[in-house]
């Protein structure tokens, strides 16, 4: 408009990233930010190192992917990269590599190499006692130090990147940086970052991506294990039909898609080992409840997201919910991706099949409580014994769908009445 006069207010670099550091990160969820980035530059192998020195621990987090080239390693440590993105890339806010590093540390240091031809190894250095002095989005060249050397030296023998965070005092306070407690606390996060990553990645890991063949993740050279919800291997399990639900977003719709699986009671698991490490992080009741995808990466793990509440009788049921990241919007995703909204569209579309969901959970719960063991298993063939819970299960959804729970709930208990044998070997 003519005549309109206009200031730039530039935000003041001091201020701004100390406030940046607390937007919900906690060190698991931050590493997994870093690994978002590896994974989207083609890595195929992604290392988590914790060292533990006093006074001068540090954190590695190293990939074999793409590496940057000078430019785009000066636009990475930009807050608010410019860049754009295609479907389905797990970045979004060009945010998380200084986001997440400065919620765990001071000094961030990005180490990155681009081809196995390309011999430059560049080192570029975030450092936020610097920017608080100087009130300035500087980043500095060539820095080093015990933990940069050590990055660098991976990167001789192959191209990719190293994220390097110094200063850990958020992992560290000052008075603990020297201790055993000290030592403790970092082998402690280095645990739950492995749990976290394998569970939040298990896609990834066990190879299960289109496109893509396994990512191979370590912590303190530990190869984890893919932590899937779902327990692929448990042949007792019963998996509900997919069911897809179409979202309008602004240019159009894009398909959510719906898994419900019931998972199977204690007595029905291969071994009682699995079915601890199938509890999960959370252990089962709070485990129990949505698992959501974006692309392919877990942004929610457990709950119910309103739909209902935690019950101890629901705790075998999980279900899956994938969305593309054209949805972003709808789901309201956070920087930190461990948060998200259903769409209310979504949410009324979902209540029917989570209700049919927690009923097969519940009557697996209460029946393997009555049962007292797998004392009814053997009778007739395995074959014909899944059959029939199968014939079970698929009477009970179409039940489902003309009736309201208590209706429900009434037939099943007159077949049990007039016909106890059938009911039982159909699982009702
Ligand atoms: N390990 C890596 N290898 C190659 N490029 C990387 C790596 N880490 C970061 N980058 C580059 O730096 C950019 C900025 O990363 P950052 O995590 O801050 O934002 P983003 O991934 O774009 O979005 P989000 O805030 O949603 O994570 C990325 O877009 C990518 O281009
Ligand atoms: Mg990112």
């Amino acid at each position: 408009m003519a005549g309109t006069k206009t200031y730039e207010v530039a935000p003041s670099a001091a201020r701004l990233t100390g406030s940046l550091r607390d937007i919900g990160y906690d060190f698991p969820t931050a590493v997994a930010d870093l690994v978002d980035n590896s994974i989207t530059a083609g890595a195929t192998r992604i290392n988590v190192f914790t060292q533990f020195e006093p006074n001068d621990s540090y954190v590695l987090i190293s990939d074999d992917g793409l590496g940057m080239t000078e430019s785009g390693l000066i636009e990475a440590l930009r807050f608010g990269s410019r860049r754009t993105y295609e479907t389905n890339e797990l970045g979004r806010f060009g945010l998380g590599l200084k986001t997440g590093s400065f919620s765990q540390c001071r000094k961030l240091t990005v180490v990155t190499r681009t081809s196995a031809k390309q011999r430059a190894i560049r080192v570029m250095t975030l450092d936020l006692n610097r920017i608080e002095r100087t009130d300035r989005w500087d980043i500095t060249a060539n820095e080093t130090s015990p933990a940069i050397e050590r990055a660098k030296g991976y990167l001789r023998e192959s191209p990719g990147t190293v994220v390097v965070w110094e200063d850990l005092d958020r992992v560290l306070p000052e008075r603990y940086a020297e201790s055993g407690w000290g030592r403790r606390r970092l082998r402690s996060l280095a645990s739950k970052t492995a749990e976290h990553l394998a569970m939040v990645f298990h896609r990834f890991i066990a190879g299960d991506v289109d496109g893509r063949g396994e990512v191979v993740v370590c912590v303190d050279e530990d190869k984890l294990r893919p932590w899937d919800p779902f327990a692929p291997d448990e042949p007792e399990r019963t998996l509900l039909p997919e069911q897809t639900f179409e979202i309008e977003t602004e240019d159009g719709s894009s398909e959510v898609r719906f898994r419900g699986v019931v998972l199977p009671a204690r007595d029905r698991f291969s071994s009682l080992e699995e079915f601890e490490r199938l509890s999960g992080p959370l252990k089962w009741n709070r485990q129990q409840g949505l698992y959501i995808y974006r692309a392919d990466r877990l942004v929610q793990h457990g709950g119910w997201s309103g739909l209902r509440g935690i019950d101890e009788h629901m705790k075998l049921a999980r279900a899956a919910i994938d969305f593309d990241t054209d949805l972003d919007e709808a789901f309201q995703i956070n920087v930190a991706k461990m948060s998200v909204e259903l769409p209310p569209a979504l949410r009324q579309m979902l209540e029917r099949p989570v209700q049919e969901l927690c009923v097969l959970a519940d009557d697996a719960y209460r029946r393997s409580a009555n049962a007292g063991g797998r004392s009814e298993a053997g009778k007739g063939s395995k074959a014909s014994e899944t059959a029939l819970r199968d014939v079970g299960i698929a009477l009970k959804a179409a039940m489902l769908e003309g009736a309201t729970l208590p209706e429900f709930r009434k037939a099943i208990a007159t077949l049990r009445k007039r016909n106890p044998e059938l009911a039982k070997q159909l699982h009702l």
